[in-house]
């Protein structure tokens, strides 16, 4: 009898591990194909854009009513996406179109190698310079990423231990917003290719400010600190871009989770992982996150739900929770894993767009500035590129 009960219980358990082995590679074959005909329509977007650009610009976002592809100058924060999201396509496809069009368009941004104004080098020039280098070992990436960090590096403040993001200016004595934390991979990487470790400890300097002065009890984060120049202490916390000071704009929160994540990885440093698992805790357990997962533009905006969406935020987030999963423990790697596929199912339907249409761009409905009354509602550079860089870690590291 004992045997019988034995052998019926053992049975169960095989079925249903057959069961959930079947289920488990369904979703890997649904997700397999999402995430192929996401790359191979990004491939055709990608072509029928580069059609439209002017020889030395780069594109910005599109406007729907003029059918007009909205262009930027090198100099502008987002001029490396485009270069980079072709070399990811190049990665994906080996079209050799693809190529030369971002060694076309990566050369463009090599004069902004000397560009001390900004804090954005690590967007215009890793993005770029360095997919490019990953994927060629061309000497010359090399050369120019190294003197762009030097140029990002005479922005740190030892007193302040962080970056200057914006040129002082009548507001804020000395501003650093919580994007800020992007560039900081770019100054590892280098440190590794040129063996100087100044921008390593720039990188981890800054990032140990922001996790002591940028974020708050329940893991959101500030737009921006502004820092005093003469004690380099916090004075408070502002928003540039999002609702109001003490809310938590979604972009600015998805490029800390990223920021964190990523320093962990360049690090192994355990206060980076516990800052990015809380981030992620709390977005992922807002309240005002939508059941598709694609965050409205600020968590706190004070008329959610009838408000818009941001695809740049889903997008980044998207990536990042890919890459914190593989640091997680089993539960939080399920809810990572699982958010990550929510957000790409949901961004490749409504918010994708049809091939030749949307100026090029993959994704619509994103916002770049909304109390600035500036890109609202628009497909984005940047939310293409973390988009196409979130399918290549989905093939890359789960669908082997
Ligand atoms: N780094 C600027 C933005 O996210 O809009």
């Amino acid at each position: 009898m004992k045997r019988m009960i034995g052998d019926k219980i053992f049975i169960t358990i095989a079925v249903l591990f057959i069961f959930f082995q079947a289920l488990s590679q369904s979703s890997k074959q649904e997700m397999k194909k999402l995430v192929d005909e996401d790359l191979q329509l990004a491939v055709k977007q990608f072509k029928y854009m580069q059609k439209l650009l002017p020889a030395d610009k780069l594109p910005r976002s599109y406007d729907s009513v003029k059918n007009e592809l909205i262009v930027s100058g090198t100099d502008w924060w987002c001029s490396g996406f485009y270069p980079g999201a072709l070399w990811y396509l190049y990665g994906y496809s080996k079209d050799e179109s693809l190529k030369k069009e971002a060694i076309r368009t990566t050369a463009l941004l090599e004069k902004e190698k000397n560009n001390t104004g900004t804090h954005d080098l690590g967007f215009m020039l890793y993005c770029s310079y360095g997919n490019g280098y990953r994927l060629t070992k061309d000497n010359s990436y090399k050369n120019v990423m190294i003197t762009g960090a030097r140029s990002l590096s005479t922005r740190f403040n030892p007193i302040i231990g962080c970056i200057k993001s914006w040129n002082t200016n009548s507001r804020w004595q000395f501003p650093v917003i919580v994007d800020n934390m992007m560039n900081l991979e770019f100054l590892c990487e280098m440190t590794k290719l040129s063996g100087d470790s100044t921008f390593y400890k720039i990188a981890v300097t800054h990032a140990n400010t922001t996790l002591k002065n940028h974020y708050r009890n329940d893991f959101s984060s500030y737009h921006l600190i502004d820092y005093d120049t003469i004690t380099g202490k916090k004075i408070k916390g502002y928003t540039a871009q999002g609702a109001f000071d003490e809310s938590a704009w979604a972009r600015g929160q998805s490029w800390g989770l990223y920021g964190f994540t990523m320093m962990y990885r360049e690090t192994g440093m355990e206060e980076y992982l516990n800052e990015a698992n809380n981030i992620a805790n709390f977005l992922l357990h807002h309240k005002n996150m939508p059941a598709d997962k694609i965050p409205y533009w600020d968590y706190d905006a004070t008329d959610i739900p009838n408000t818009y969406r941001d695809a740049s935020a889903a997008s980044i987030m998207c990536s990042a929770l890919l890459e914190l999963a593989k640091y997680s423990n089993e539960q939080q790697r399920k809810e990572y894993l699982n958010t990550a596929t929510t957000i790409l199912k949901n961004l490749s339907s409504v918010y994708r767009a049809a091939v030749n249409t949307n100026g090029g761009f993959v994704l619509k409905h994103s916002v770049g500035h909304l109390p600035g009354k500036s890109e609202i509602d628009v497909p984005l550079t940047y939310a293409d590129y973390y988009f196409i860089e979130a399918l290549m870690r989905y093939k890359n590291w789960y669908l082997k």
